[in-house]
């Protein structure tokens, strides 16, 4: 067992600090305050090969591992989880699917310019009455010779603002139920293609979230994501995957909740003394980094089982569940800690408590992950 990162996962973790703070800080309460997706970060990723970051370097990608991903999804999060979760699902629930399932020519043409950087990639499987139930599609295809026709709509869809490349999940077969789901790759200008309205979100507020809606689209054949019926398992298989980017996008909240608690119980006096001197603000400061340590923990081993060609489907949903809760509970005592103040917006705590509500229900639920846990578990 080896807890140590290697020198290059520890040279990618510090790249990726030292940009956070430098470009990405600076614009986190912006683009919150404004809900506004960081366009003008997207190029600043893309030369850092954050845009492609496990995708072979064949296809434009930076070839590293999985961890070394989790690591930049935490260092991003750390200063603002809207960036994070942008680079999390393009990575992950675009480019990665594309890498397991797609054809080479599939590869050449969709995958090649999203590890790249040059488009964006966006996931879409919720719909209104398909959430924790995605089984449950109503978006329909139908079969039309060399395509298929496409119908019907998409919520919550993160980087919809401005991604080229869709996969969209929909049924071919309605009567098959779970068996009659297909992944197709759309492209944004597809015609009867269009963006509906941003969502107007608690937390992630520029992570670009909108609804999508499909009016006769006509998708080639060429552009099926796997086989025809078979797209549950590509987005099942997709979702493992993703679950550990939130995780990581969660850990870097609890960090961030940490840092925030750290300096400013050490600054703040009250009663004549730092608040840090008190044993009940110890306490708190003392579980959150405890809680650090073990959901970062979780979230390295799924990583590194995936990167070691194992199972991981339990140990990722075992990290999102412990990493999005203690998030949640991290910022709660941030902004306990800096009581009223850290409910204003002049403090940061203020945006990590509704950043972090989100982790515990994107890519499944807590209680899903619960099911997804129990249903390995006893299997
Ligand atoms: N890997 C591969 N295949 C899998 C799988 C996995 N982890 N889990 C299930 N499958 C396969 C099963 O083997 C089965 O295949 P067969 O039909 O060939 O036997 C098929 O999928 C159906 O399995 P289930 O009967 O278990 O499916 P279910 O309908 O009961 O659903 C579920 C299971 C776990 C509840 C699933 O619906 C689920 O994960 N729900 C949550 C959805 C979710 O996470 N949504 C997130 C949206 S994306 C998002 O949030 C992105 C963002 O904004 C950042």
């Amino acid at each position: 067992m080896d807890f140590q990162l290697s020198e290059d996962q520890r040279l990618v973790r510090d790249t990726a600090r030292a940009f956070a703070e430098e470009q990405v800080r600076p614009l986190a309460a912006k683009i919150d305050a404004e809900a506004r997706f960081p366009t003008e970060t997207m190029g600043k990723l893309a030369e850092l090969g954050f845009l492609g970051i496990f995708a072979p370097p064949e296809y434009g990608g930076a070839g590293l591992d999985y961890l070394s991903y989790t690591l930049v999804v935490e260092e991003i999060s750390r200063v603002c989880a809207a960036t994070g979760v942008i680079v999390s699902a393009h990575n992950s629930l675009a480019c990665f699917p594309l890498m397991q399932f797609g054809t080479e020519q599939q590869k050449e043409r969709f995958l090649l310019p999203l590890a790249k950087g040059e488009a964006l990639g966006a996931f879409a499987l919720t719909e209104p009455e398909a959430g924790s139930d995605a089984a449950s599609q109503k978006t329909v295809a139908v079969d039309d010779g060399d395509a298929f026709v496409l119908n019907g709509s998409k919520i919550f869809i993160t980087n919809a603002t401005v991604a080229k490349v869709f996969l969209v999940f929909c049924l071919t077969d309605p009567p098959a139920g779970v068996r009659g789901i297909t992944c197709l790759i759309v492209e944004r200008d597809a015609p009867g293609f269009s963006i509906g309205k941003k969502e107007e979100t608690l937390g992630i507020r520029g992570s670009g979230a909108c609804s999508l809606h499909f009016d006769s689209v006509r998708v080639p054949k060429d552009q099926v994501l796997g086989e025809p019926n078979r797209g549950f398992r590509v987005a099942m298989t997709t979702l493992d995957a993703g679950r550990i980017g939130i995780a990581a996008q969660a850990v870097g909240i609890i960090q961030a909740a940490l840092d925030e608690s750290v300096r400013y119980s050490k600054e703040r006096k009250q009663f004549g003394k730092s608040i840090s001197s008190f044993q009940a603000l110890q306490w708190m400061i003392a579980d959150t980094s405890t809680e650090l340590a073990a959901a970062r923990w979780l979230t390295y081993r799924a990583a590194a089982l995936k990167d070691a060609g194992e199972a991981y489907t339990l140990e990722a949903a075992q990290a999102k569940l412990f990493a999005s809760e203690m998030a949640t509970r991290a910022a709660h005592r941030a902004m306990q800690i800096h009581g009223g103040y850290g409910y204003t917006r002049e403090f940061v705590v203020e945006r990590l408590y509704r950043d972090a509500r989100i982790t515990e229900i994107y890519e499944g639920t807590s209680e899903i992950q619960r099911l997804v846990i129990a249903s390995q578990v006893l299997k």
